[in-house]
């Protein structure tokens, strides 16, 4: 485990320079980086996951000027070129990844064949770093086994892929907890592929509508595996309820609420009592918080993994409150839940 130390993050970065993998924090999620340019790092970061060819992967940057690098922005229509420039310059560096068109130079197997490549810019310090030191551009997944939950601090990342990678820099907690959000603007309207840090309707105050349901049989191109039903999942059976059903707390099971009020009103509906283990997303502490869905998002990812943990027989959740970032939460407890079946 290495420090996020300058000195700690440049062995790190001389060992994507090698061609080796490196996990690293940022805003979102921790990743698991490799040279965007170095077909056999690629494939090793496939490998590491056990991640389908058929899932391509985001290219991070460090500098917006570093995005010609990897993307072809001539290729895109003015408009599309208008709405680019609009989101680079409001949310970048943040959770947001947009397709664009590839870079003749980049490698086919970081875009699994697509004629498009998806590229971030975090906002992470350490990431933004790593990025500098290393080749201007680290190709990076989410730092978990294929399908699993996203590791949002170094010890998730330690306990789920600590024997297979070379490196992994400790940089804290992820402070949105939630993938960023995937815009495809190679489409017009442009494309919402996976809801995540960046909520719909601050890229919509920004470029105007963006289609946001994309049909299951449409072009394989435009679906994206965080569009795989299931997806982010723990072990243990996960079910979501609009609101949590009056059963009895079974003591084999766990009860995670979105917060202490539903968790009070549910309690005073005299819900007969047999134990069971009982979570909140939110700490009940900030009541002024303005959004409580941002404090849920931050914390989504660690308490599945303690709950994942705890060896129950179901987890049932309660859902998030449909807007800002509780969009992305729900999305990945449906995936979550998706498991089952
Ligand atoms: O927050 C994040 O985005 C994190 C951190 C590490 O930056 N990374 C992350 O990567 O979540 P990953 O590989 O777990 O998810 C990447 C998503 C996948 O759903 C993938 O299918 C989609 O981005 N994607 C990548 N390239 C694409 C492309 N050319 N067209 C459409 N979707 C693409
Ligand atoms: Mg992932």
């Amino acid at each position: 485990m290495l420090t996020s130390s300058d000195e700690d993050i440049r062995i790190a970065a001389d060992a994507i320079k090698a061609g080796r993998l490196a996990a690293f924090p940022t805003e979102t999620v921790y990743g698991l980086g490799g040279d965007a340019f170095n077909g056999s790092a690629l494939a090793r970061i496939f490998e590491v996951k056990r991640r389908p060819r058929f899932d391509p992967l985001i290219i991070h940057i460090a500098d917006a000027s570093a995005l010609d690098m990897v993307a072809d922005v001539g290729k895109l229509s003015s408009p599309a070129r208008k709405k680019l420039g609009a989101l680079c310059q409001n949310l970048w560096p943040g959770p947001l990844t947009v397709v664009l068109p590839k870079q003749r130079s980049v490698p086919l197997l970081a875009t699994s064949g697509l004629p498009s490549v998806a590229v971030r810019f975090p906002a992470h310090p350490v990431a933004q770093k790593l990025i500098r030191y290393s080749t201007g551009a680290v190709a990076a997944p989410s730092a978990n086994p294929f399908g699993y939950l996203s590791p949002t601090n170094a010890i998730h990342v330690q306990e789920q892929l600590g024997s297979r990678i070379d490196f992994i820099i400790d940089g804290g907690r992820s402070s949105i907890g939630v993938e960023s959000t995937v815009l495809d603007i190679t489409e017009e309207p442009p494309c919402l592929l996976r809801p995540g840090g960046i909520p719909r309707e601050v890229i919509e105050a920004l470029i105007g509508h963006v289609d946001a349901d994309i049909p299951p049989d449409s072009d394989p191109a435009r679906r994206t595996p965080g569009q795989l039903p299931s997806h982010y999942a723990p072990r243990t059976p996960l079910f979501l309820h609009n609101t949590m059903p009056d059963i009895s707390f079974n003591p084999d099971e766990v009860y995670l609420f979105f917060d202490e009020e539903t968790l009070c009103l549910w309690n005073m509906r005299n819900v007969p009592h047999t134990g069971g283990h009982i979570f909140t997303l939110t700490s009940g502490r900030d009541k002024k918080s303005v959004d409580k869905n941002l404090e849920a998002a931050a914390n989504l990812f660690d308490i599945l993994h303690i709950i994942d943990k705890i060896n129950a027989s179901a987890i049932h959740v309660q859902k998030a409150p449909d807007s800002g970032l509780g969009t992305a939460i729900n999305d990945r407890l449906t995936r979550a839940a998706a498991k089952r079946t």
